[in-house]
């Protein structure tokens, strides 16, 4: 079952060209960034929502993190974005008009169900009126049994415990959202949507791309393996990978490792860095490269050494303690799908190297139906 691959979590994270391909191929054969991609009477739930509230846990909570930057670009709708096991014990203000979106691969954490049921509790109708929408890759999993609207990514089975195409995949299907409820709400006009389709369609090549970096990630490993600590930053739609690429890190690892905005360094993390501290930056050629740099500078002065992915764009030169691998060609506003790859595979080759159980990490399990 395994091929070629040592872990089914390197077997996962190779097969995400097909995964996100498949999921692709869902939107293209209907036709698009359709509201009836989420079901059939889609268009009428989302017609006029007024803002967004998504609930997930750990990695798929960072896949919403991501969403939320395309939300508010292509759709223009305020989104908040919530750890499931707060927003549930929290006093939430309702808003019978807020889209509740859950995001779950397994479709049975227990806190993501508990918290959509409060969401509906609160402010939504009948639950056969509710505007709940539930991004999942298990079919006919409890979280999307209730909602009223479902997207299915087609990841395939995921069986290594941490979450690699099922994260990539989620993604996919959330910009598919952003750009439906930007195309109901008048936002994203005929040319606009053929341009985020073209995007699409060259997302599974471009993550190809990613993973013939493997090798150059690999060799990076023996630099971490020895470490306690990591940091991992990025600005924007990179911030959340940063996140997710701490959590790949720590949880198979068990290196510890954390994932901050960049521009939050000088409010307490740079305290932290000094020789012993790698930090991965995640810096592709987008609007806050620049703001990325200067960030670099600051832990540079105080002897980190720097593992920086930035594509062909973004003029990095390797240097004394800033070690440069180059990702593909800025890919626009998908970056954050691609630039996820590199993160899986570092997590991945430093866990190999330090001889922990990938596929089973201590003290996890794959589906978390307890409290
Ligand atoms: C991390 C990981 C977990 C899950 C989380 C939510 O690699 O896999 O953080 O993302 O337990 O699980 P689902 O998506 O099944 O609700």
């Amino acid at each position: 079952e395994l091929g070629p691959y040592r872990h089914f979590m390197q077997k996962e994270i190779h097969e995400q060209p097909r995964a996100i391909g498949d999921t692709v191929e869902g939107i293209l054969d209907a036709g698009g960034f359709d509201a009836a991609l989420f079901g059939k009477d889609a268009a009428q739930v989302l017609n006029d929502v007024e803002s967004v509230q998504i609930l997930a846990c750990g990695t798929s909570y960072y896949a919403g993190l991501t969403a939320r930057y395309w939300i508010e670009e292509l759709a223009g709708l305020p989104c908040a974005v919530d750890i499931a096991s707060e927003y549930r014990y929290r006093s939430v203000v309702a808003n019978p008009k807020q889209l509740i979106v859950t995001i779950s691969q397994s479709g049975e954490t227990l806190d993501t169900m508990e918290a959509l049921k409060y969401a509906k509790a609160q402010g939504q109708a009948a639950s056969d009126e509710s505007r709940t929408l539930s991004i999942c890759n298990v079919p006919e999993s409890a979280i999307p049994r209730a909602s009223r609207l479902v997207f299915y990514t087609r990841a395939g089975a995921e069986i290594g415990v941490a979450s690699t195409k099922a994260f990539t995949t989620q993604l996919v299907a959330l910009f598919a959202l952003a750009v439906a409820l930007g195309k109901l709400r008048g936002r994203v006009d005929d040319a606009r949507e053929a341009a985020l389709l073209d995007d699409l369609r060259h997302l599974p090549g471009s993550v190809q791309h990613a993973l013939n970096l493997e090798p150059q990630v690999a060799s990076w490993a023996e630099k971490f393996a020895p470490r306690q600590h990591a940091l991992f930053l990025g600005r924007g739609t990179h911030y959340p990978i940063a996140l997710e690429g701490a959590l790949k890190l720590k949880e198979i690892s068990y290196i510890h490792a954390e994932g901050y905005p960049a521009g939050e360094l000088k409010h307490g993390p740079l305290a932290l860095v000094d020789t012993q501290m790698p930090v991965v930056v995640i810096a592709p050629n987008d609007a806050l490269l620049e703001k990325v740099k200067s960030n670099i500078q600051e832990v540079r002065a105080r002897g980190g050494e720097m593992f920086v992915f930035a594509d062909a764009d973004s003029s990095f030169s390797e240097s004394d303690g800033v070690h440069v691998i180059r990702t593909p060609r800025h890919v626009g506003i998908l970056s954050p799908i691609v630039h996820a790859i590199p993160v899986q595979l570092l997590a991945y080759h430093v866990a190999l190297a330090r001889g922990t159980d990938v596929d089973k990490p201590r003290n996890l399990a794959k589906s978390v139906t307890v409290e």
